[in-house]
């Protein structure tokens, strides 16, 4: 194993009603003016926003609000927020809803002490210092960003869609109520699980020496995401179901998962973050269809591995076989995810992409990798993000 730093900073509130203590813990951040950042819709029709600024008036706590914030969040809405906040002054950000609210919240928590345009960051050619400090009431269970150190923005013309990680943005708090996301289509829920499964994928189709007490937790969480995935397909007021979901949304994407690895994977994320750029589709749907792509391209890099997630996770019958075990096991997560109504191709997901399309996303994958090899299951070039693309259509 590789020597690891584990840093989860973030208290976790969760439960029914814990959105009602969220005016106590604003206050308890010392906070005195807030930034309610939201989404589309549904918190407000919901009445959780509702809910949310009595809360902070009960504590005493100012705010202003600024909703709009839509999947696969635009760097825009980030300058807006930036801006406003240096106006009303505010010290403290609430984001209410998903991980693209999430997202959006970080880039105006880093973008107000900075002195530059906050993109610089996602770009890669400045680091952010500092941050105002950040709490996040989670409604949709996906993209970790609960608890994750990283914020990924698209920019307005061109859908070029970055990411940026830093430990300073870690949300102060989260609150994870289930029953939140009890309104959630069944779309936006599957979508949610195949992301939180890929976080855990990412951290474990890896090369080099790795814990077993990391591989062990990550088959555990992918057991029990597939699981409750199932029971939500069919069930989805199962509000037991919705909190083993929810949780594990975080756990796959705390850093947990990835305790003593060399480096993780994430090709699958990065080629993925060019196709919802492109075609603003929804991210944990892309990245169902780029997996078994992925998979099938890189199995051979990384054998052992793929055998043991036969075994463990997709309970394929262990006949010695390896070659075949492997492709049994990615046969049957393709086989899930299509269970679950995920598309599993870009034609699937409605996309008429064309060759010089997928020349274009993977030429920008490259570049955003700084014109370096991505992936650690196998290392891969720019010509093998083509091919993963294309397989993909
Ligand atoms: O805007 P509203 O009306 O809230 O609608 C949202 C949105 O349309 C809806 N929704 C959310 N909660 C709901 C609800 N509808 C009904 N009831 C509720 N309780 O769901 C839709 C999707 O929301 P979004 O926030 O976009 O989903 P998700 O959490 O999957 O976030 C996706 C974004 O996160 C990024 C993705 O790339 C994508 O941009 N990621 C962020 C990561 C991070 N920061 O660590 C890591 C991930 O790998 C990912 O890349
Ligand atoms: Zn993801």
């Amino acid at each position: 194993m590789n020597n690891f730093n584990f840093y989860a900073p973030t208290k976790i509130v969760f439960g029914k009603d814990t959105e009602q203590k969220v005016g106590e813990l604003v206050k308890a951040q010392k906070a005195n003016k807030v930034l309610i950042h939201y989404g589309g819709a549904s918190a407000v029709k919901s009445g959780l926003l509702e809910r949310v600024v009595n809360s902070l008036k009960e504590a005493g706590i100012e705010y202003v609000l600024l909703g709009g914030v839509i999947p696969n969040p635009r760097l825009s809405l980030v300058y807006e927020g930036i801006e406003l906040c240096r106006k009303e002054k505010v010290d403290f950000i609430l984001a209410v809803g998903g991980g693209s609210v999430i997202d959006s919240a970080k880039g105006i928590a880093w973008g107000v002490p900075f002195d530059g345009d906050v993109w610089e960051l996602y770009e890669k050619k400045q680091e952010a210092s500092d941050a105002l400090p950040l709490g996040c009431i989670l409604t949709i269970a996906a993209a970790g960003s609960e608890m994750s150190g990283g914020s990924v923005l698209t920019k307005d013309e061109g859908g070029l869609k970055r990411d940026y990680c830093n430990d300073n943005i870690r949300s102060k708090f989260s609150i994870m109520n289930p029953e939140l996301t009890l309104t959630l289509p069944p779309y936006q829920t599957a979508a949610g699980c195949v992301d939180i499964l890929m976080h855990t994928l990412e951290r474990y189709f890896v090369s080099g020496s790795t814990l077993e007490t990391t591989k062990s937790i990550a088959e555990a969480i992918m057991r029990t995401v597939i699981t409750n995935t199932k029971i939500l397909h069919h069930d989805p007021m199962n509000y037991d179901a919705r909190a083993e979901i929810m949780w594990c949304s975080s756990l796959s994407h705390n850093d947990l998962t990835g305790c003593g690895n060399l480096s993780n994977d994430f090709a699958s994320h990065m080629l993925e973050h060019e196709i919802s750029g492109l075609f603003d589709v929804t991210h944990g749907a892309g990245l169902a269809v780029v997996w078994p792509s992925w998979a099938r391209y890189v199995y051979q890099d990384c054998l052992d591995t793929f055998v043991r997630f036969a075994i463990e996770v997709m309970g394929i019958e262990n006949t010695g076989d390896k070659e075949t075990m492997a492709l049994q096991g990615i046969d049957a997560l393709e086989a899930f995810f299509t269970s679950i109504d995920m598309p599993v191709t870009m034609t699937q997901m409605n996309l008429e992409v064309s060759e010089k399309q997928v020349r274009y996303m993977a030429n920008s994958c490259s570049q955003a990798a700084g014109g370096n090899c991505i992936g650690s299951a196998k290392s891969l070039d720019l010509e093998d993000m083509y091919q993963i693309l294309k397989d993909a259509v």
